[in-house]
């Protein structure tokens, strides 16, 4: 009889052994919440492309921030829905913008909750571009990097001043991480994180997002300024310019069709690494759960655990309410 010299079911016999070699585990600790707030009062209004999360005005999101705290989440990141427009976002860094009067709110409601901004432009421009934009004759318009920059850094140091600990500036523009950098420093942030959408793809599947923050281009698309899905070395290229000025955590985003591009990253850097979990990714899970095609939990943490194999320190996810509830057993 010739007997296997190699038996991997031996680990694998019981629930009891399985665990003992787990390899990675998803914690409530490694998720992050998006939160998506706006104007008016009493609105507490689901995104149809995305069922279970909601717009909340501020008299509402209380209870959404009590709930993330009792589950023991430790983190939110805010998104703003503004009632004005322009164009360069003028409400995305004045003083009473809808995500600072959130940032105090929650501050108040919740000092330990960590709040991070998501610094864009996209949600407040009338053009729904992530900078600003100048005609260039024939119909045409450019995305302007270094004029951008300057309302780009304004907004995330009006996220500080309101209370923000963490700035995630998502917009793609190049040297934007160097400029907020020297922004916060100026106003004496020094010691509020960057973390970087440093690896930000031109993706279909931020569809269900722009939904909710009304921030689809209303001309061209952001080709110009996000990455190419087909490219993986310029990320890397991405990835060492915003170490270089100053980026304190990297993200990679969307999440599961760029999990190569997370895990090249975390084998080439030594910073805290990010993933986000896009709407998209949300939505084709929830209507595939909502038909009963698929078993939602043990679809979501697997998605979950597999992040953390590909390198992610962080999650970024739609679900992360769902899972600290599983996770809570
Ligand atoms: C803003 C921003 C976007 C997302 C996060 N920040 C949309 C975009 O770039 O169009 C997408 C998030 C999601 O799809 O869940 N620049």
């Amino acid at each position: 009889m010739n007997f296997p010299i190699q038996r991997h079911r031996r680990l694998r016999s019981s629930a009891a052994i399985r665990r003992m070699v787990r390899e990675h585990t998803v914690s409530t600790d490694d998720l992050i919440y998006p939160i998506f707030v706006t104007f008016g009062t009493n609105v507490k209004e689901e995104i149809p492309s995305m069922p279970g999360v909601y717009h909340f005005s501020l008299d509402r999101l209380e209870e959404e921030i009590k709930e993330v705290q009792a589950l023991g989440l430790p983190s939110v990141l805010l998104f703003g829905v503004p009632e004005h427009k322009d164009g360069v976002g003028t409400s995305a860094f004045e003083e009473n913008g809808i995500v600072q009067q959130a940032t105090r709110k929650i501050k108040e409601w919740a000092p330990e909750l960590l709040v991070i901004a998501d610094t864009c432009l996209c949600q407040f421009t009338d053009h729904g571009h992530c900078g600003v934009v100048q005609e260039c004759g024939h119909g045409e318009a450019v995305i302007m990097n270094d004029a951008s920059l300057e309302y780009l850094v304004k907004t995330a140091v009006a996220q500080a001043k309101a209370g923000a600990d963490i700035i995630a500036p998502s917009n793609m523009m190049d040297g934007f991480v160097q400029a907020i950098r020297k922004g916060l420093d100026e106003a004496g942030f020094e010691h509020t994180p960057i973390m970087s959408y440093a690896v930000k793809y031109a993706s279909a599947f931020y569809g269900p997002f722009r939904d909710a923050a009304h921030s689809t281009p209303q001309f061209g698309d952001r080709k110009t300024y996000q990455m190419d899905p087909a490219n993986v070395r310029e990320a890397l290229r991405e990835a060492e310019s915003d170490i270089a000025e100053g980026a304190d955590i990297l993200m990679v985003k969307p999440g599961l069709a760029y999990i190569d591009v997370l895990s090249q990253l975390k084998q080439k850097y030594n910073l805290p690494m990010a993933t986000y979990n896009v709407s998209a990714e949300y939505a084709m899970v929830k209507a595939a759960a909502e038909k009963g095609w698929i078993d939602e939990q043990a679809v979501v943490m697997e998605t979950m655990v597999s992040f953390k194999r590909a390198g992610a320190d962080m999650i970024l996810t739609y679900h992360a309410k769902d899972v600290a509830r599983w996770l809570k057993g």
